[in-house]
Parts: structure tokens; sequence; C-alpha cells
């Protein structure tokens, strides 16, 4: 599966150019759909456009009081992103219900496989813009009229892809399907290399979000315009970018501004118009509202105005379901968080619990009020949303055992 994927959407830099609703992302989802026909699993997609692969009958099961219990991620990338972030999920909870059905198990409740659209927003800004659709809480106004860098709206490029957009709204005959949602996810940071362990599981996701700034100014010519005449927009924003770090640091936050437009992007034009956008996180929701309300401030000195496109306030994960997710891992055989000590003695230690700067449709679920949980899978590097993410064979193939440990905890 994984060999499958590796050339679809790859770009000149390594990494991935997986954008929502372009012909790429209908490979993906050709793949995604395909592969689960090939395991006799039912295929729905939602009204948001995200795919749900059922073994079992959701329905039946949620009427019978036993709702199923879903796994998967996305298949979407931000620019040059890494091939983990979310194809890992997808197939890892394929591979697992292949490791579950070679072992002769038939869970007592459906086994769903979701792959979840646009869960980056790369294309166009909003993350987790189709569980975001599924839970309600994206407006479909707003979303129809969301726009790429071409000026394509979400709507028109989501109905071109076949979705009934003017039905775009809270999808509570598909929520009610899900009894949990167990995510399993490379990690995008350091936790696992620095405890030495293959596996962790959730905690919380830091509370997040991404503001876009508009810095008018006055076009003119590069050469000619005294500096005195001048109305830089540019100065503006390199101001902006320069106090979002300095407060996050004084904040305990993170921040960056990774992303920006300037108009009309000429070398020797003074611009009319800088457009960026801030990301801002941290593990204390009150340490990102500070930074984003210094740059608030900061915005109006400089005559910028400042939108909120997406926020999502910390988000701690189901305990009991985590609790649950845990002992499955623990009680596999090897336990998943076995790990070799300097000496190669096997060193049983029980999956460490980690918290997440990073934001995760298994959030927007919670938020929800669905039972949810993640599980990381080691990366090696730590870096992320780059083409240097990386997750060694080893531990994909603990992640898959462990997700299948769990899903048999769960339907067993
Ligand atoms: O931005 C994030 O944290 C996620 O990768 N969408
Ligand atoms: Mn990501
Ligand atoms: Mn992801």
């Amino acid at each position: 599966m994984w060999a499958e994927l590796d050339a679809v959407g790859r770009a000149p830099s390594g990494g991935y150019r997986r954008f929502a609703w372009t012909p790429i992302d209908r490979s993906l989802r050709e793949w995604f759909a395909g592969a689960a026909q090939l395991r006799g699993l039912d295929v729905v997609v939602d009204r948001a456009g995200n795919q749900w692969a059922w073994w079992g009958e959701p329905d039946a099961a949620t009427a019978a009081g036993r709702p199923g219990i879903v796994t998967g991620s996305h298949l979407d990338s931000v620019p040059d992103g890494g091939a983990f972030d979310g194809p890992l999920g997808v197939v890892s909870a394929l591979a697992a219900i292949d490791a579950l059905r070679q072992d002769g198990f038939t869970p007592d409740r459906p086994i769903g496989v979701v792959n979840f659209a646009d869960e980056e927003g790369a294309r166009f800004g909003v993350a987790c813009a189709g569980s975001r659709l599924l839970t309600g809480v994206l407006d479909p106004d707003r979303a129809r009229g969301l726009t790429d860098a071409d000026g394509i709206r979400l709507g028109t490029a989501a109905a071109e892809a076949g979705l009934a957009v003017e039905h775009w709204g809270r999808d509570d005959e598909t929520l009610r399907r899900v009894g949990g949602f167990v995510e399993l996810h490379v990690e995008q940071g350091r936790g696992l290399i620095d405890l030495g362990a293959p596996l962790a599981v959730a905690s919380k996701t830091w509370a997040h979000g991404r503001w876009r700034v508009d810095l008018p100014g006055e076009a003119n010519h590069a050469g000619t315009t005294r500096l005195l005449d001048r109305r830089d927009p540019m100065l503006g924003y390199a101001r902006l970018v320069l106090a979002a770090r300095e407060s996050a640091q004084r904040n305990d936050a993170v921040a960056t501004c990774g992303k920006v437009r300037v108009h009309p992007n000429g070398v020797n034009a003074i611009p009319s118009l800088v457009t960026g956008w801030f990301d801002a996180r941290g593990a204390d929701p009150n340490g990102v509202l500070a930074v984003v309300a210094e740059l608030r401030a900061l915005a109006q000195v400089e005559g910028a105005t400042m939108t909120e496109e997406s926020w999502t306030a910390e988000t701690a994960f189901d305990s009991h379901l985590r609790a649950r997710v845990l002992d499955a891992l623990n009680e596999c055989d090897p336990p998943a968080g076995l790990v070799a000590s300097e000496d190669g003695a096997p060193v049983t230690d029980r999956v460490p619990v980690l918290a997440t700067g990073a934001g995760h449709d298994a959030g927007i679920l919670g938020a929800a009020g669905i039972p949810t949980a993640m599980i990381f899978v080691r990366n090696p590097t730590g870096i992320s949303h780059s083409p240097a993410e990386f997750a060694e064979r080893e531990d994909c193939l603990i992640g898959v055992r462990g997700l299948a440990a769990v899903l048999r905890s769960l339907t067993g």
C-alpha cells in the first residue's frame, strides 16, 4: 500500500503537494476506495466529502446501541509535506484490518476506516475542513466561499468533485455511526526520540489558530519614489513577523508566519498590498491568546486588518478511551512499548502519554463529543510538514500491531 502511494503528488522537493479537490486528491481518493473495496469494505462518502470504509453494518449497529469504532486519518498534505502525516494513519488502519482478519477475528461492532477530506487546509486555508463541516463547526456559506490562490472557491472545486455542497452542514447521520475514533499518526516532534519509545498515546492537542493580516500600501516605483513618500506595507509586515516571535517567546507559545502574498509581487515595485498568515499555538491557551492580542494591537498601529481564519481550543482526548488504548498497547505481545536498552536487553516500558502541538481531525471529533484517542508513531527526525519527515518501518509495524490490538480490544 505504501509503495502504491509513494509517487502520488510527489514534488521536486521530495515532499508532497496533495491539495484538496485537485486531480491528485482524486487519485488518492480513488486509491482509498480501491484499497477498501479490495478488502470488501463498504465505502460511503459523507456530504463533506469524507470517505468512510466500513467492515460491518454501521446503521444497524448504531440502532442496536453498538456504534462502530473508526480509525484512519487523512491523505492530503501541506506544500512539500512529508510522506507520513496522514497516510500513515490510513495505511496502518487498512493493514490493521488485514492483521485482524488473518487472525480470524470478527468484530462485534463495525470497524470503520476514514479518510478525512482537506485536513491540512493547504489550498483553501481552513484546517480540518472535512471534519469541521461534518461536525457543524465550519459555517457552510463560509466554507463554500473560501478561495485558493487562483481565486477558485472551495464550493466550486468540491462540487466539481461531485459533492452536493448546497447540503453542507452538521451531518448527524454520519456522526451517529461513530462510537469512538482512534487516529494513528506520525509524531510531529521529538517526544518519542527523547523517550526512546516507538509509540505514544495522546493526552491533548494544544490550542491553536490561524490569522490573516492584510496590510495596504501604495504601489510605486522602487527607484524614483523618495523614502519619505513611500507607503511600503512590507515594513509593517516585517515588524509583525518579528513581534509574533518575540511575543511567543515571552508567552510560552509558538508562532510563525509561513505564508505571505505580495501584490503585485514585483522586484522593482513597492507593494500595494501584503497579506500574511500567522499560525499561533501553545500548551497554555492563555499564552496563545496573549500573542494574538499583541499582534492585533500592532496590526492596528500598522493600519492592517487582522482576521481569524480558524481557532481550535485545547482539546483533551477522552480519558476512558485513552486508558483502553493504553491497556491494549501495553498488553500486546511483545508490549508495544518495548524498547531495547543500551546493551540490547529488552526494557518493557509502558507506552508514554504525550500532548501535541499539531491539530488533528481527532481533535475536531473530540470537541464534538465523540470519544477519540490518538496513537503516535516515532519520527526519528522529529521534523514534520517537510520532506524530512520520517518513520522507521519497524516502528510503523509496531504501530500497525498496536492499532490492531486496540481495535480488537474495542470491538471484541
Ligand atoms: O496544522 C496542523 O497542526 C495539522 O497538521 N493540520
Ligand atoms: Mn499536518
Ligand atoms: Mn496530519
